[in-house]
């Protein structure tokens, strides 16, 4: 049996992190994964591939609709579909040696392979030759993140039908993509297979997109997607969908829905959630039980209702970001090392990276209304700004909500040209415990997309400058 302090099991965002600090912290640790390539969900199959695609579909669709209103002119523009996808390898793959090549550097130990808690202080790792390896340590750290949900009547194939992992490799452009689900994963999809020509119909069980985001920018948000030519039909229940076949050949998919017509498309992306990754990793055996939804419920310090068994992540549930999980993985192992460790989990960030991106921090206005706390409001838009002229990006705005007695900050939601980098200022406002009117007297450089924080800092006591 091989001795550790730690054992971490996932190598994704959440246990990764947590792995390299607790090795800076001095402990000797192990990270398990089971996949070839280190990185988790987030490197291989989510967040990175994603943004590499939205990032190339854009200049596809910047370079065939809009170069020409800047004065460049480029003859014929095509679309090489993949030269796209190997990019996206490649990027991918430079990501997930950079974390091997971490864990190097700081000596934490790889095991491939499936972890398994045997029990308290015990992980068998059942290697792919079929050998299982014994590893000891005082604490154990789950981190196994979490695979895409499905829905009932909904046959995924792994082609027609299927998740996020099969957009992200789609063979050619589909004439018709369905995405059911108008959450963060469809309307990043659809948003890359629609500028690649794709006809793209969301189907959306709410009668809103973006659940969960301040109501007023994701009605925003939704006119700016029909505008950019996707079809939203909200209110729609998803009953069945299944590849269709053409004698031995899957030529396409069927959606049915409930009380509409039933859509032939050529493909189908489920985006409706995730689910937590519990599953064989002897929880059961060990007496650790699942609370609501199926998330491992653990403490204040990430430790489950098993002593020396810690889980962080996707898999406890809460926002299913990358940076959630970055930040409990570190509070926990350093709350092991050094009795502290926190999150402010009023101050995590949330971005669709669509075009224009929507950002969000802290509270929304149904949040403030809901728990009765009376708000100031400041807006300004990109319209006014100078650089997002330049840019050709004006579409979109910043609001700040400010508490109407102390003047601190509680919310910001950008829509807008880079609002994923703009809301970094308001995630360190409301970390601060700023007020608008700190935001307000900050200096911004000129020209910058940064002025419109500023200013919609202004705008809370009423004197923005430039509107
Ligand atoms: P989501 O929770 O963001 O959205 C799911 C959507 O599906 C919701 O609008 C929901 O109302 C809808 N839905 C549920 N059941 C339905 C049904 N039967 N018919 C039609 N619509 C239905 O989930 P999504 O987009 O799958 O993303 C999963 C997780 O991954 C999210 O928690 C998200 O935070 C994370 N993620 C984050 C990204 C980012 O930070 N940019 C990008 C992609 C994913």
């Amino acid at each position: 049996m091989t001795e550790h302090d730690l054992i971490v099991i996932g190598a994704g965002p959440g246990g990764y992190v947590a792995a390299i600090r607790a090795a800076q912290l001095g402990l000797n640790v192990a990270c398990i994964e089971a996949e070839p390539a280190l990185g988790g969900t987030c490197l291989r199959i989510g967040c990175i591939p994603s943004k590499v695609l939205l990032e190339a579909s854009e200049r596809f669709h910047e370079a065939s609709h809009s170069l020409a209103s800047f004065g460049v002119v480029v003859p014929s523009v095509g679309l090489d579909l993949p030269t796209m996808m190997k990019r996206k390898e490649s990027v991918v793959n430079s990501l997930t040696q950079g974390v091997a090549f971490l864990f190097k550097k700081n000596k934490v130990t790889h095991y491939r392979g499936w972890g398994q808690i045997a029990a308290p202080g015990r992980v068998v790792v059942e290697q792919q030759s079929g050998d299982g390896l014994e590893l000891s340590a005082r604490a154990i750290l789950i981190a196994t993140g979490s695979s895409p949900a499905t829905l009932p009547g909904v046959e995924f194939d792994g082609d027609r039908v299927g998740s996020s992992t099969e957009a992200l490799s789609y063979p050619e452009v589909p004439e018709h993509l369905v995405v059911i689900g108008a959450g963060y994963i469809g309307l990043e999809m659809g948003s890359v297979w629609a500028r690649l020509g794709a006809k793209v119909t969301v189907l959306e069980y709410l009668d809103r997109i973006l659940p969960g985001m301040d109501a007023e920018l994701a009605q925003e948000a939704k006119k700016v997607f029909e505008k950019q030519g996707i079809v939203f039909q909200l209110g729609s229940k998803v009953t069945a969908a299944h590849a269709t076949k053409a004698g031995p050949t899957k030529t396409g998919a069927r959606v049915e829905i409930a009380g509409q017509p039933a859509i032939e498309c050529d493909r189908v992306l489920v985006s409706v959630g995730r689910v937590p990754n519990t599953r064989d990793l002897g929880l059961e055996a060990l007496g650790v039980e699942l609370g609501p939804r199926g998330f491992i419920p653990v403490n204040e310090h990430f430790e489950t209702q098993v002593a020396g068994v810690f889980a962080i992540g996707d898999v406890i549930g809460g926002a299913m970001l990358a940076h959630k999980a970055e930040e409990e993985g570190v509070a926990c192992v350093e709350h092991m090392v050094t009795g502290y460790g926190h999150v402010n989990y009023a101050a995590i960030p949330g971005v669709v990276y669509t075009h224009p991106e929507i950002a969000s921090v802290g509270q929304n206005e149904e949040q403030l209304k809901a728990a009765g706390v009376s708000y100031k409001k400041g807006v300004f838009p990109f319209v006014a700004n100078g650089r997002a002229k330049a840019l050709g990006s004006t579409e979109g705005r910043v609001k700040i909500l400010a508490h109407a007695e102390t003047d601190r900050v509680l919310g910001v939601h950008i829509i807008g040209p880079r609002a994923g980098d703009l809301i970094a200022e308001a995630a360190a406002a409301i970390e601060f415990g700023a007020s608008s009117e700190d935001i307000a007297r900050t200096c911004h450089a000129h020209p910058t997309l940064a002025e419109v924080v500023k200013e919609a800092a202004l705008a809370v006591d009423g004197r923005a400058l430039h509107i």
